[in-house]
């Protein structure tokens, strides 16, 4: 089952295959932004992948337009939508960087 990483917080969760990185980040008590509670539509959840990219599932046609409208960086995902299928380590600009 895949793994995903919170750096620097130093957590882990083992999910499922096909869960999305907030799920993931929910059960362990990872605080991810949103205001729209995983519609797609704020854009709020975005996280950039360090590693793993490739273990995460293409976007669908919601995180697409999403990224466009919002300007996601080519690293970058919306929590909320991406589907983990292998290990993966993410990081958020409020995750304790000092
Ligand atoms: S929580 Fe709003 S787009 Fe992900």
């Amino acid at each position: 089952m895949p793994c995903v990483r919170f750096v620097p917080l130093g957590k882990e969760k083992v999910i499922r295959a096909g869960a999305t990185i907030l799920a993931a980040a929910n059960q362990c008590d990872v605080p991810v932004g949103q205001s729209c509670s995983g519609d797609g539509i704020c854009g709020w959840c975005r996280v950039t992948v360090l590693e793993g990219r490739e273990h995460l599932a293409p976007p669908g046609p919601l995180e697409e337009r999403l990224m466009k409208e919002k300007e996601f960086l080519q690293n970058e995902r919306a929590a909320c939508l991406a589907r983990v299928q292998g290990d993966i380590t993410v990081t958020t600009t409020y995750w304790g960087h000092e």
